[in-house]
């Protein structure tokens, strides 16, 4: 395993370039499924999620490789295997999202399910109602779910896929995918609006699919016969570039993320100008003005996280990290993953003032953070003690590494561009 060794401190400048979207692709290469003709995606991230997908993908039976530039070309011409094995998906949650599309060419699927992650169960029952609406029986066996097309395959329906905690991203993805290829129409209520869910039904209008709706609520799909192979660009990474953005503002430090998409992040750009940190906007870029963290530390201003164009739960734990250099006390509260809270108890390590009240954090501003051995967990909260890390006085170990490079390219390399004194040793 590997670790990340940071001196605090470092002055920070300089330009980092975003990746494409870890969780647009991986739906993505999942719809890839539904063609037998090549499908050819540009902008895919260099991620271990999306090495990891690709093993799935061609377990089932098609071929998938991504090149020295980071384009994907999958081909699903021959029989594939309508079967992901646990050893597969354990490892991650969104290989759950094969479900839709082998249930949709093949008539039938057989999915392990996904096991639970470190903030918590993740159901999938919004998943199976969506598809059991379109006529599939679904049942779970040994740890699988089994589901089965009526004879004469899918058929369109109408279906509610809100729940208690709001749409589901990768239930929508999942149900979307289904409907392309069945029977009829097919109106989703309550789909998640999340800009990944637009690019896979870009992705899937590219390769002949029927939808209409996207970045609503409501999505129409009319069902066609067959779709055919396509070229997609991906979208960027609204979660990378955000927590660069967050990384140059708690360090107060002049940084550009470039080859993003400003629009993708307003709740965190109307968090940032309430906390009154320096930046300015571009077309495709994000500026954080230098400004002193001590003389004029960010003002403390509560989040609380909700579904697109909601702030975003994927950065609650980097905007917990800007929280600790505050100027007095701030509120978090985590409305979609309600444990979402593995960063707490290690920024504390780091000298953050931070203290759980049921399901929200309580953040009091400090001058200072010391440097300390952390361990990484989910994927975000990792970078959140990362960014904490290169502002800490002396040196942060961050442990288990592994959780980070399922998201973030090469972060050492990035940071590092731009005068962060970060290395990567095996342990
Ligand atoms: C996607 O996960 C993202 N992952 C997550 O990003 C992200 O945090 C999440 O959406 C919310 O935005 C990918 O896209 C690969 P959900 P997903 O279904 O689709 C409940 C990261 O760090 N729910 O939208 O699995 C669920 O428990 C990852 O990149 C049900 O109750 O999340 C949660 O409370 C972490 N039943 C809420 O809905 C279901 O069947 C939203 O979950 C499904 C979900």
């Amino acid at each position: 395993m590997d670790k990340l060794i940071i001196e605090g401190g470092h002055t920070l400048e300089g330009t980092i370039r975003t990746a494409g979207s870890k969780n647009a692709v991986l739906p993505i290469l999942a719809a890839s499924l539904l063609s037998r003709e090549p499908v050819t995606l540009t902008r895919a991230p260099r991620l271990a999620d999306v090495s990891t997908m690709l093993g799935i993908i061609r377990d089932l039976g098609a071929e998938a490789e991504q090149d020295e530039n980071g384009t994907v070309h999958i081909c699903a011409e021959g029989d594939i295997t309508g079967r992901a094995t646990w050893e597969a998906v354990r490892k991650m949650r969104a290989s759950v999202c094969v479900l839709g599309p082998l249930l949709a060419r093949l008539g039938r699927a057989e999915v392990s399910l996904p096991g639970g992650c470190n903030f918590g169960v993740r159901p999938i029952d919004i998943h199976l109602k969506g598809l059991c609406a379109l006529g599939a029986k679904v049942r779970i066996e040994h740890g699988f779910v089994v589901a089965e097309a009526p004879p004469g395959g899918l058929r369109g329906a109408r279906v509610f896929l809100g729940s208690a905690n709001g749409p589901s991203v990768l239930g929508t993805a999942n149900v979307v995918m289904a409907a392309t290829l069945a029977r009829g129409t097919t109106v989703i209520e309550s789909a998640a609006c999340e800009p990944e869910v637009i690019d896979l039904c870009d992705a899937l209008v590219a390769m002949g699919a029927k939808i209409s709706g996207q970045g609503s609520p409501m999505l129409t799909i009319e069902g066609v016969d067959e779709l055919h192979g396509a070229t997609h660009d991906v979208i960027p990474d609204r979660i990378e570039a955000g927590t660069y953005v967050l990384a140059g503002a708690l360090a107060g430090a002049q940084v550009k993320v470039a080859d993003c998409q400003p629009a993708h992040l307003g709740a965190l750009l109307d968090h940032m100008n309430e906390a009154r940190v320096p930046f300015e906007v571009g077309e495709d870029w994000i500026e954080v003005q230098a400004y002193d963290v001590a003389d004029t530390p960010p003002r403390s201003t509560d989040v609380t996280t909700h579904a697109y164009p909601g702030f975003p739960t994927d950065l609650q734990a980097q905007w917990m990290a800007l929280m600790t250099k505050a100027d007095g006390l701030s509120i978090i509260t985590e409305r979609i993953f309600p444990d979402r809270y593995m960063h707490v108890p290690e920024l504390g390590r780091l000298g953050a003032n931070v203290r759980r009240q049921n399901t929200a954090v309580v953040v009091r501003g400090t001058p200072e953070l010391s440097g300390a051995p952390v361990m990484a967990s989910d994927l975000r909260a990792s970078a959140a003690l990362v960014m904490a890390g290169l502002v800490a006085r002396g040196t942060t170990e961050v442990h288990r590494v592994y959780h980070i490079d399922r998201g973030y390219e090469r972060i050492e390399d990035r940071l590092a561009s731009i005068g962060a004194a970060i290395r990567r040793v095996s342990e």
